[in-house]
């Protein structure tokens, strides 16, 4: 298996930070980034206390990228743009996976937002054009990435990007998550449907009572 420094850019989040905890539970180095290290340690702390042999740091969003081969964008879709911007230096030539779903809520329940560049993943590729941009791990919860279960093998986790080779990463990261590698779901504009369709996920939550997540049939595994 290849290991990967892997940064997760908003790794204080429960998204984040069920992330992480699932890469260094499966061998690969991360470090936990933030707009305050403090916050990030304090994260990077509680994993490594239920992972005790994991290599799990702690930094600032920049200093996180910067160290890594491949970054996780684990922001909330509200300021995505700016952070990105922010942080354009520091992601170009990069790997970078993004599981940001932007997503309403009104009395109706969620929905999928119309953004301006069609997905979060595509405004953040046309925000670094030299970073090699993926979309994965939109639809596995926050909690059951924090579970106890070793892996979530009941789920699938799709992956969209341009960039063959950066694919390849995404696809190969999902394996510690859910035993099994990420299905590739195309090009990067598939994101659009990929984290809107996280609006049905969470319904379907809300009215059984559940977690719900995604498996594909059909494939041979
Ligand atoms: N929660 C889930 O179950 C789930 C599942 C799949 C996908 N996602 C997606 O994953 C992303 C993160 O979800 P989450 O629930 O972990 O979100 P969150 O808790 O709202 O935010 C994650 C982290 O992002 C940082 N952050 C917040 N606002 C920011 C801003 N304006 N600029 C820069 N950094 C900011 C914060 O870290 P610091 O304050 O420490 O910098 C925060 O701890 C979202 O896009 C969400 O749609 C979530």
């Amino acid at each position: 298996m290849t290991t990967y420094d892997i940064a997760v850019v908003g790794g204080t989040g429960p998204q984040g930070r069920g992330l992480a905890y699932r890469w260094a539970r499966h061998g690969h180095r991360v470090v936990l980034g933030s707009r305050s290290p403090e916050r990030a340690e304090a994260t990077a702390a509680e994993i490594r206390e239920r992972v005790p042999d994991a290599s799990v740091g702690a930094a600032g969003n920049a200093e996180a990228v910067a160290g890594a081969d491949v970054v996780v964008l684990a922001v909330p879709y509200d300021g995505h743009d700016e952070l990105v911007s922010s942080l354009a230096g520091e992601l170009a030539g990069k790997v970078v996976v993004s599981c940001v779903n932007p997503l309403g809520f009104d009395g109706l329940g969620p929905y999928g937002l119309d953004v301006p560049g069609g997905s979060a993943a595509e405004e953040a590729q046309a925000l670094v054009p030299d970073a090699r941009v993926v979309g994965a791990f939109h639809h596995v919860s926050a909690v059951t990435l924090w579970g106890d279960r070793d892996r979530l093998d009941d789920e699938d986790v799709l992956v969209c990007g341009d960039d063959e080779d950066a694919k390849r990463v995404a696809v190969e990261l999902a394996r510690a998550v859910t035993s099994r590698d990420g299905v590739d779901a195309g090009r990067l504009r598939i994101a659009r449907q990929l984290e809107t369709w996280t609006a049905v996920l969470i319904s379907v939550n809300k009215r059984y009572r559940t977690r719900s997540g995604i498996a594909i049939s059909g494939l041979s595994r």
